[in-house]
This record gives structure tokens, C-alpha cells and sequence, in this order.
């Protein structure tokens, strides 16, 4: 897609950044941040592969605000965070932990991959790992291959985070991202997806589309699940298709948030794919941490996919709820949520079930993050609504989840309540 701001024709004026990539790129960094110290608690930890992919890299430079500065894209964004969390993990450390990172930048755009290059060349923190950095001029796609042998070849652990911001919604085939977590199951996607704008098309009544990034999935069918007069229309397609990309992403847990684009007024998706919970739990925890751009689509409680009448403005009449900000309001709500719906839940595993397969179960469904699940326990634990004991079921664990693999059950004298 040619938009003038991806555009970097003259050196001297890259391209204008929008406020929407402004945010996109708060969110990789502070990411990227947590993941590092996340992985890194191990103070025996001193070696860290990790391989980092930007497939849509752009020209890596941007200008910004009334005086027009230079900033860079999410190519040295990337870097930096990466040796900036290098540093603060070893400035608390006697044992000094080494991030073993290569790169990968990908860009398709002959004037963007001169930019990429060049912005590398005279960066000194780029060029102190130049060895490590690889940039192909081309289609992501045509280089996925070679990037997942290499991150298998380099460590069993195959850990690598893939940024996959592409412009609008089919340039990255989902049988690729498939092909990234069935070689590498500790591999993480962020993908941008133009959600709004494949709703837009999907609207066309038009017989017999198909899409180049979910080949096998039959649009026509997928429109007309809701009838297109029904005024709830966009509303109810985003629900299906946000089964429809987890499907086809082939991951275990995902993360849908939304930023809308002040200057198309459509909604983009950044997906999270991970196949790991604890993943989902440090993207959540960053939503959480960054609660005034980003709106999670859906409501505070589990089912947060599910579609909510009660929540409709065209049903209910009532003015529109406020979008979902991860502020005190929605972690009090979300709280709220978990301390209402959560013994039901946990009643319909047969007899107990385990923390960490709890939180698991559930993540996809819930804007909480794990701190919070276990804070709901407590407190549902202190009421007797629920009961939490250790792994052997001996110890009793009065002050709540201790451990991940602590038991959580419905007292008896409670289980009635749930069979009415
Ligand atoms: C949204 S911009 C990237 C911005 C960049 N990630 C950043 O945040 O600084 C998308 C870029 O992907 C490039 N592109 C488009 N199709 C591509 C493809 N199939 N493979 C690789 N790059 C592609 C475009 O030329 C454009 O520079």
C-alpha cells in the first residue's frame, strides 16, 4: 500500500508519524521490556537467545510533532529496547546475563529498505551488533522459512518474537504463522490486522471472495452468519471473525486490542499470538500498564468475546458504554466480574482444578491478568465461596494461591448452590 506515510522517497523528509504508530510502537517497547525482565527473574540465568523479526520494517525513521524530529521506527525501536533491558537486568546483577539477539528485518519497498539500511548504518547501537542484523528487501512470506530454520538452529528454545505490522489485513498468510508455532512453540506474534477495514469488504455483497491471508476461509459464509440488516451487524461480525483468526493463527492464547486510527476512524487490531499463558499474561499486564490508548475489545468479565445483549446500545436503547481503557474503573469492574462469574466457572471442572490450568483456561476469555485471578481467589476463598489447597491437598492455604500448582475447589456445603 502506498500511503504517504509509509513513504520514504527523500531522505531528508521521511515520513509524518501517525499517532496510531506512535502508540503501536509504546506498546512493542514496553513489551519487549517486560518480556526480557520476565524471562530473566532466574538470577542463575546468564545467557539469553532470542531472536527478533520485524517483517513489515519500513524505513525505520519518522518526523514528529511541530518541529518535525527525527524518531526511529520499530526496526532500532526493537534494538534498543532489547539492549536497554540488557542493562537494567545487569545493573541489579553480580552474575551478568548476556542477551544473545539477532535480527531480522524484513522490507519490500526498495526507497524504505535504502532507509532501513541506512538509519542501521549510522545508528552505534545497531552497528555494535551488525553481525547480528540481517535486512532482505522482499515479501516477508518468501523469507519466513529461512528466519524459523535459523531460530531453530540457534537454540532449542527457539524463543523469538515476530512483529508482523503489515498495512491493512492480507499481506501476512495465516498458514504462515501456523508454520511459525508448529516449529516454534515458544515463538510470539504481534500482528497489526486492518479488522475494520476487511469488515468494509466484508459488507460487499459480492459472491465468491476469498482471501489471500485465510485462503480456505469462505467469506460469503462468514458475512452472512448475521443478517445485514440487522443494526448490531459490525459488531457481531468482529466476534466471528475474531474466531476465525484465532483458528487460523494456530495459536493456544490471544490477545485482541484495538487502536483506532484518528485519521481513518477504523480500528486496528494488534493481535498477540503466543502458545504459552504466561505470554498473554505480560501482554495483559501491558495493557494494563498503558491504560489510556489502548481499549480491549469486549467487556470486564470471562466471555469477554462473547456477544452481550444486556451490553448492546441498539438493544438496551441506553447511550454507549465507555471503551474498556484498563483504567481503576475496569480493573475494578474486571475484579467485580471474576468475583461473580469465577465459582460458577470453577464449578464446572468435576472436582478441582489446578491454578495454573485455571489461568490458562480462562486467559483467552478475560482481561485479567494472573495477579489479579489470584487476588479474587483470595477473596473468595476468605468468604468460603472457594477453596485453595496445595498440590498434595494436606495444607490448607489460607492466605490464598501460593504456589501455581495449588488446588482450587468449591467447598461442599457450596456445591448445591450451583446444581439449582
Ligand atoms: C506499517 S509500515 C511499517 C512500519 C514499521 N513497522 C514501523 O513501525 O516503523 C509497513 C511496511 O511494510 C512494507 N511491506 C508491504 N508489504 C510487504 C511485504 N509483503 N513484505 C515485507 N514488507 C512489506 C511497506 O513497504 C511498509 O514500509
Amino acid at each position: 500500500m502506498g500511503h504517504k506515510s509509509h513513504s520514504w522517497k527523500d531522505k531528508d523528509k521521511p515520513p509524518v508519524i501517525r499517532p496510531h504508530s506512535v502508540e503501536k510502537h509504546r506498546l512493542l517497547q514496553t513489551y519487549l521490556f517486560r518480556y526480557v525482565l520476565t524471562l530473566t527473574r532466574i538470577k542463575a540465568m546468564e545467557r539469553l537467545p532470542l531472536t527478533l523479526i520485524d517483517g513489515f520494517a519500513g524505513g525505520n525513521v519518522y518526523r514528529q510533532g511541530a518541529d518535525r524530529k527525527f524518531r526511529s521506527g520499530s526496526p532500532s525501536l526493537m534494538l534498543d529496547t532489547i539492549r536497554d533491558a540488557e542493562e537494567t537486568v545487569n545493573a541489579e546483577r553480580t552474575k551478568k546475563l548476556q542477551i544473545i539477539d539477532d535480527y531480522f528485518f524484513i522490507e519490500q519497498e526498495a526507497h524504505a529498505c535504502d532507509s532501513l539500511r541506512r538509519t542501521l548504518a549510522d545508528s552505534p547501537r545497531a552497528r555494535a551488533v551488525r553481525d547480528r542484523i540481517r535486512v532482505f528487501q522482499g515479501d516477508f512470506s518468501s523469507h519466513a522459512a529461512r528466519i524459523i530454520q535459523f531460530v531453530k538452529d540457534k537454540s532449542p528454545s527457539g524463543r523469538a518474537i515476530f512483529n508482523l505490522d503489515q498495512c491493512g489485513y492480507d499481506a501476512v498468510p495465516f498458514e504462515q504463522i501456523r508454520a511459525i508455532f508448529s516449529a516454534l512453540p515458544k515463538a510470539e506474534v504481534i500482528l497489526t490486522f486492518a479488522a475494520d477495514f476487511l469488515i468494509d469488504y466484508l459488507r460487499e455483497g459480492r459472491p465468491n471472495r476469498r482471501l489471500k491471508c485465510m485462503p480456505d476461509l469462505d467469506v460469503d459464509a462468514l458475512a452472512s452468519t448475521v443478517d445485514r440488516s440487522d443494526p448490531r451487524w459490525r459488531r457481531l461480525i468482529q466476534l466471528e471473525l475474531h474466531q476465525e483468526v484465532l483458528k487460523a493463527s494456530g495459536a493456544t492464547f490471544y490477545t485482541p486490542f484495538f487502536i483506532r486510527s484518528t485519521d481513518s476512524h477504523r480500528d486496528l487490531w494488534i493481535l498477540h499470538l503466543s502458545g504459552h499463558h504466561r505470554a498473554r499474561d505480560v501482554m495483559t499486564g501491558v495493557h494494563w500498564e498503558r491504560h489510556n490508548s489502548v481499549a480491549h475489545y469486549g467487556g470486564a468479565g470471562l466471555k469477554m468475546l462473547g456477544y452481550d445483549p444486556e451490553q448492546d446500545v441498539v438493544v438496551t436503547g441506553q447511550k454507549p458504554l465507555p471503551g474498556f481503557f484498563f483504567d481503576d474503573k475496569a480493573q475494578a469492574m474486571t475484579e467485580g466480574a471474576l468475583l461473580d462469574e469465577l465459582p460458577r466457572r470453577i464449578y464446572e471442572f468435576s472436582d478441582a482444578v489446578e491454578f495454573q490450568r485455571l489461568f490458562a483456561l480462562i486467559t483467552n476469555e478475560t482481561p485479567a491478568t494472573s495477579q489479579m485471578l489470584r487476588k479474587s481467589i483470595r477473596i473468595l476463598a476468605r468468604e468460603g465461596l472457594l477453596r485453595v489447597r496445595d498440590a498434595s491437598g494436606l495444607t490448607e492455604r489460607r492466605a490464598g494461591i501460593q504456589a501455581e500448582s495449588d488446588i482450587v475447589t468449591i467447598p461442599a456445603q457450596k456445591l448445591l448452590f450451583y446444581t439449582i
